[in-house]
């Protein structure tokens, strides 16, 4: 939601904080911050709006030369995005200031007995009270991390919070509460940041934060306690991608070079998936083969995007599992009582491990005894390390707002996972799981070549730009698909896009097209799918009333020719397979049109990376 980054170290603390919150913009755009402590104390400067405009700030009014300094980058919950509410926060007596990502639930109450002492507040922000209750501390006398602790004690709610203070030289101090927080070990120096991308450049070297924890970090080391000050067993890890991941690569947009890298990252996800015995493995799994042949349900949980990839892959697992399987959006599904039980499987997808409503839904799931399997492309976030089972799309870091390869290695991995339970469960045979991943091999070529025709898309989305809304049908697996495409255009392209099952249409929705309404239809394989016929007479039925048909099709299918205005031509692929390619055109198209549209096309109006609030 937000992003936050820390710096102790020999480097101008100014660069690298603002580095690092320009490789984090994606997590909220709406105002930016930094204070820093050198020669002439503590220095902070704030400014509504996009980084740029802090930028600008500092060129005008220029930050003393420092070692250690802090930022943030904020998607406004309380209090509007103004340059007030903009983060840092600073205590009264000025010596310490704070940047938070999550929302303090109890920050009212404590708010009114900071206000019932005197102290008065310079914003409508939860966080300017966790700055105020740390200054207070360290003003009484207390040690910053002990500060930090006291106060998170108190807290409620969601919150990463990074401190400093002007009295403390050379030392950060962060904690974390169902918001992430990672440690970055460099020589003599060190980070702390919502993610790796805000100090890959300077280290590979990370360490992930617990639960309730505390680190303190100065240049030489760091220190990591639970909330009473008892220490806790850091997990470091090496992560293995680098900077060149986190940056454009003479991209325009971070969408359009991950939408060119779904080749690599599906490969890369399946790979090396068959141990020496050929059979299917997944990176961690605490749940036994027993539970796992017992299990009598399956529950996918996801948002967005995600929730999207979990139903597609309901048709797949279910088709080679034979167990029943659920897919509910994550915010919706602990606040209706769900029937879940020990023996209950629940996937959970979530790209950046981070989604509030997601770990919320793990929990939840979890206290019910169901076991949980995370689908997550972000090593060591809260989502996998709060669950029983992990299986990472090994996507390399997202970064625009809007999910591309996300998907399509979401899709792939729960194809992963509904063969291993097949194999566990033997509802397929060996040789039927090894054509299955032998045609999940064959996608990453498959969806080079789909890239490879994109001209056909660039030209439509220039024909298409003026279109007020967008309808995108599908039927099985095409709908899913045709609800992706919709939500791609709305969230860059800020069009009108619905997607339907191509058979509902009739029942309601046909009202919406009018003459010249673009419409895509992803047809579905012809002459191995029952339902390539309907979805040709789907494709009729909204050109008989003055639709343009936009028909993804596989190559050779004839048939579409007759009622296309547009054919978008796809490699052969079987039914189940066919989303990885489908899909591609779409995120295409959307991306187009947006650029045309001259819309920012990875930082979308209103939105943000991580939804780390519920
Ligand atoms: O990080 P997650 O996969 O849990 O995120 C879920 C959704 O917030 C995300 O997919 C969102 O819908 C994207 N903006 C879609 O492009």
């Amino acid at each position: 939601m937000c992003g936050i980054i820390g710096y102790v170290g020999p480097r101008e603390a100014q660069k690298v904080v603002i580095d690092g919150l320009r490789r984090m913009e994606y997590r909220g755009y709406d105002s930016a911050g930094i204070a820093v402590v050198g020669e002439q104390g503590l220095q902070a400067r704030k400014k509504a709006g996009k980084l740029a405009n802090l930028e600008t700030e500092l060129t005008a009014q220029p930050l003393a030369s420092a070692s250690f300094g802090i930022g943030h980058t904020r998607w406004a919950t309380h209090g509007g995005p103004t340059d007030g509410n903009a983060h840092p926060h600073l205590s009264a007596s000025g010596r310490v200031a704070l940047v938070h990502n999550g929302i303090i639930e109890n920050f009212a109450a404590l708010r009114a007995e900071l206000e019932d002492e005197g102290v008065g507040f310079d914003s409508e922000t939860d966080t300017e009270v966790a700055a105020q209750l740390v200054g207070r501390e360290v003003d009484g006398g207390a040690d910053l991390a002990d500060a930090m602790r006291t106060v998170c004690k108190r807290l409620e709610g969601a919150f990463t919070l990074v401190a400093l203070d002007a009295e403390q030289p050379d030392r950060i101090v962060a904690a974390r509460r169902n918001s992430p927080l990672v440690v970055g070990v460099g020589e003599g120096e060190m980070f702390v940041a919502s993610d790796v991308s805000a100090f890959i450049e300077y280290t590979r070297e990370a360490v992930e934060m617990g639960q309730d924890e505390v680190v303190d970090v100065n240049p030489d080391g760091y220190a990591v306690t639970d909330f009473d000050g008892a220490p806790a067993p850091s997990k470091p890890y090496h992560v293995d991608w680098d900077l060149s991941a986190a940056e454009k690569g003479g991209y325009d947009w971070f969408m359009r070079k991950e939408i060119f890298e779904q080749p690599k990252a599906v490969a890369d996800t399946l790979l090396g998936r068959f141990d020496p015995n050929h059979q299917l493995t997944l990176d961690e799994v605490r749940i036994s083969e027993v539970e796992l042949k017992t299990t009598d349900k399956i529950v996918i949980v996801a948002c967005g995007t995600a929730f999207y990839a979990g139903l597609v892959a309901k048709y797949a697992i279910e088709h080679w599992t034979r167990i029943p399987c659920e897919v509910e959006i994550a915010s919706e599904f602990r606040y209706r009582d769900p029937i879940i039980t020990p023996r209950t499987l629940v996937v959970t997808i979530s790209q950046s491990g981070e989604t509030a409503d997601t770990l919320m839904a793990v929990r939840h799931a979890r206290q019910q005894g169901a076991k949980v399997v995370a689908i997550c492309n972000t090593n060591g976030s809260t989502i996998p390390r709060e669950s029983d089972a992990v299986l990472y799309t090994h996507a390399g870091p997202e970064i625009g707002v809007a999910s591309t390869k996300g998907f399509l290695t979401q899709v792939a991995a729960c194809y992963l996972l509904g063969l291993y339970l097949a194999q566990v469960r033997g509802t397929k045979f060996g040789d039927e799981i090894a054509t299955v991943m032998a045609e999940l091999e064959s996608m990453p070529a498959k969806i080079q070549e789909v890239l490879d025709r994109q001209d056909r898309v660039l030209a439509l989305a220039a024909e298409l730009r003026g279109a007020r809304s967008v309808l995108f049908l599908g039927r099985h697996v095409g709908y899913p698909v045709a609800l992706e495409g919709a939500l791609k255009l709305k969230e860059i392209a800020y069009l009108h896009a619905e997607g339907f099952p191509a058979g509902e249409l009739k029942h309601g929705p046909i009202a919406l097209v009018e003459d010249g309404t673009p419409v895509f239809v992803i047809v579905p394989p012809q002459g191995r799918d029952q339902l390539h016929d309907k979805v040709i007479s789907n494709i009729q039925e909204v050109r008989a009333r003055g639709a343009r048909t936009i028909v993804l099709a596989e190559d050779g299918d004839v048939e579409v020719e007759p009622y296309a205005d547009v054919i978008l031509r796809l490699p052969r692929a079987s039914t189940l397979l066919q989303p990885l390619l489908a899909t591609i055109p779409l995120q295409v198209f959307a991306c187009e049109i947006a650029t045309l549209a001259g819309h920012d096309v990875d930082q979308p109006r209103n939105l943000a990376k991580s939804v780390t609030v519920e």
